[in-house]
């Protein structure tokens, strides 16, 4: 029915050189236990229509990618675990492949790359990956992992790269992700069920990259800022809990883009914060902050800041002179120039040029803001 494409990428680089020659059957560059373990995956994938090189009597050193066919659901076939100079896995974008993953993984000590993401891989992410030292990139991403992150992961001295992103976990960030050795570490946490407050040991990484984006996260989580850092992407956007005051958060020179739309942020932004010359995308939309946007060097449009407290000036419509938030002296102000712009004041009241009338919106939208606030108080 539907090709499956089953990449074992560079499954033989497992098949280091320095084994030498063995001299497997037919496999003259394979250790013969991994031989005997790919041709049991083989196997128990029901021998499907492959390419030559996974022919019994194929040559090993091509076993670079399999393109075949399978029905399913189909788990990752436990003979995995019999592979141990595998030094990388990629199995991905199976919906056919299913079920937990085998706990006999941990049997695969030299594995420094395991890809499994796009699956329907279920159950949880056994705590016994954080056993296997060599590994320094994890994609777990897309699948339909549950319970919480294993603590031990931070425990993988090179790791480099976890995407965890896009499962059902749930539970708290381990506090020992703040022991992470490599420095910059790329995280990836974002569309799971994750709770609980950002661990402030996390303040002690240096994060290139970091998405927290869409959990059930709360509180502080301003230890993942800081100058002294060389995080180009932060996203901790659609926490809808996330709250603090980013008044006198200092953000990474390096800083490319930052989310942290729908949270409960308060204070300004700070002048710094435009001072950024990397800075490329920012969306601060959603929370509650107050005071004037400070002028960006790359210019952000409105949707990067609407729906705050109090956001004021350009490219936002609303009017930073205090003395204009009098809904009074406001309502008296935009009559006058609605009579210019509508009335006698333009020369052809037909016509109504669309900066003005956009200008005017802009003043009705901030009266009933204001009127509403005060509704609400
Ligand atoms: C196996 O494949 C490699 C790379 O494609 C090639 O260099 C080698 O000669 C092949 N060995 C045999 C026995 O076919
Ligand atoms: C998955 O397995 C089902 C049922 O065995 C089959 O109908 C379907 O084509 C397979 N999906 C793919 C993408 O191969
Ligand atoms: C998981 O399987 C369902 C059908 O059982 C399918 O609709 C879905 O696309 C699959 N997910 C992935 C990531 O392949
Ligand atoms: C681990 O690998 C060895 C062979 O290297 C094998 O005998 C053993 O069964 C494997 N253990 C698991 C749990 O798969
Ligand atoms: C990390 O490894 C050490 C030694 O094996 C162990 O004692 C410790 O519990 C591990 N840490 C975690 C968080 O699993
Ligand atoms: C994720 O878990 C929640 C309960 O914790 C459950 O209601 C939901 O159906 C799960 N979603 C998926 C895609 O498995
Ligand atoms: C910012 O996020 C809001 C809410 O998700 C969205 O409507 C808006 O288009 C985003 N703006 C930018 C520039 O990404």
């Amino acid at each position: 029915m539907g090709t499956l494409l089953i990449l074992i990428a560079s499954l033989l680089t497992l098949l280091s050189s320095s084994i030498g020659d063995p001299g497997g059957p037919g496999c003259n560059r394979c250790h013969p236990d991994d031989y005997n373990a790919l041709m049991k995956i083989y196997n128990s994938l029901n021998r499907p229509y492959i390419l030559a090189s996974w022919h019994p009597n194929g040559n090993c050193s091509s076993w670079k990618g399999i393109a075949g066919e399978f029905n399913g659901p189909v788990p990752i076939p436990a003979a995995i675990s019999n592979l141990p100079y595998l030094t990388s896995l990629t199995l991905r974008k199976l919906s056919n492949l299913t079920g937990p993953l085998p706990p006999s993984l941990a049997n695969l000590t030299r594995l420094q790359r395991l890809r499994l993401d796009y699956n329907n891989l279920t159950g949880p992410i056994p705590s016994s990956l954080g056993r296997l030292a060599s590994l320094n990139s994890i994609d777990l991403s897309h699948n339909q992992f549950t319970g919480q992150i294993p603590s031990s992961l931070s425990n993988l001295s090179n790791l480099r790269d976890l995407h965890l992103d896009h499962n059902n976990l749930s539970g708290q960030i381990p506090e020992s992700f703040g022991e992470f050795a490599v420095s910059p570490m790329y995280l990836y946490l974002s569309h799971n069920q994750l709770s609980g407050a950002v661990p402030a040991a996390l303040g002690k990484v240096d994060f290139a990259r970091i998405d927290l984006s869409r959990n059930r996260l709360v509180g502080d989580s301003r230890v993942l800022f800081g100058g002294g850092k060389s995080t180009d992407t932060l996203d901790i956007s659609r926490n809808y809990e996330l709250e603090f005051d980013l008044s006198n958060v200092a953000f990474s020179k390096k800083l490319v883009s930052l989310d942290i739309n729908h949270n409960k942020i308060y204070g300004r932004l700070p002048t710094k914060m435009s001072e950024i010359e990397s800075l490329q995308f920012l969306n601060v939309s959603y929370n509650k902050l107050c005071g004037e946007i400070p002028g960006f060097r790359h210019g952000f449009d409105s949707s990067s800041f609407v729906h705050n407290k109090c956001l004021c000036g350009p490219p936002l419509p609303t009017n930073c002179d205090s003395t204009l938030r009098e809904p009074q002296k406001l309502s008296s102000k935009l009559a006058q120039e609605l009579s210019q712009g509508f009335g006698k004041g333009n020369r052809d009241p037909q016509r109504v040029d669309s900066n003005v009338f956009q200008n005017l919106m802009g003043q009705v939208a901030e009266l009933l803001n204001i009127l509403r606030a005060q509704v609400a108080a």
